[in-house]
């Protein structure tokens, strides 16, 4: 299939014009064999696969590789279509932050133990735009990696707070042959 690459909100919402029931995938790109498993799951929940692409300034602190993450959009891009995925959602930071950093979403005490000891404004980073993408796609279900487990348990306990309408997936940690 053919995947189409939309960049503002006003061409998402024509692309998912009509819908069925609709997964999604967020990503900061540099993607590898373990977004693409993730990938191939989105297709097996609900009629339309989406997979957004922002690498998001709020979940780095001032000093975190922020410019230096890595970007290959157009590998990205073919790893969707490999996975047959209907649409990337691939937003500049206009598009997710209009209104600048004022609005956000605080984690609780869970967002503050573990990875979020030393990186104490990360996860209000990732539950912020993740809420905003929530809001934007509307997504049946949502699939996460259990790799970053602390994330996924924030997402769940997100919604399951904000009364947000969607189910989470967890996937699998997919290894290579050596375990990494
Ligand atoms: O896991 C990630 O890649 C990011 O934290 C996420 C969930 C896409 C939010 O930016």
């Amino acid at each position: 299939m053919s995947t189409s690459v939309v960049r503002t909100k006003a061409d998402l919402a024509r692309a998912l014009k009509g819908r069925g029931a609709v997964s999604l995938v967020p990503t900061m790109g540099a993607l590898h064999d373990g977004h693409s498993r993730l990938l191939e799951h989105a297709t097996g929940y609900g009629d339309i696969a989406v997979a957004s692409i922002f690498v998001n300034p709020t979940q780095f602190a001032p000093g975190e590789d922020f410019a230096d993450y890595p970007r290959d959009f157009d590998a990205d891009v073919e790893r969707c279509e490999q996975a047959d995925i209907a649409v990337v959602f691939a937003p500049d930071v206009h598009q997710m932050y209009p209104g600048g950093t004022g609005v956000t979403v605080d984690p609780g005490p869970l967002g503050a133990v573990l990875e979020g000891a030393s990186r104490p404004t990360h996860f209000g980073g990732v539950l912020t735009v993740v809420s905003k993408l929530f809001g934007l796609v509307q997504p049946d279900y949502a699939l996460f990696g259990e790799k970053d487990f602390q994330q996924l348990t924030l997402i769940r306990h997100m919604v399951r707070e904000l009364c947000m309408p969607v189910e989470v997936v967890g996937c699998p940690i997919v290894r290579e042959s050596d375990g990494l």
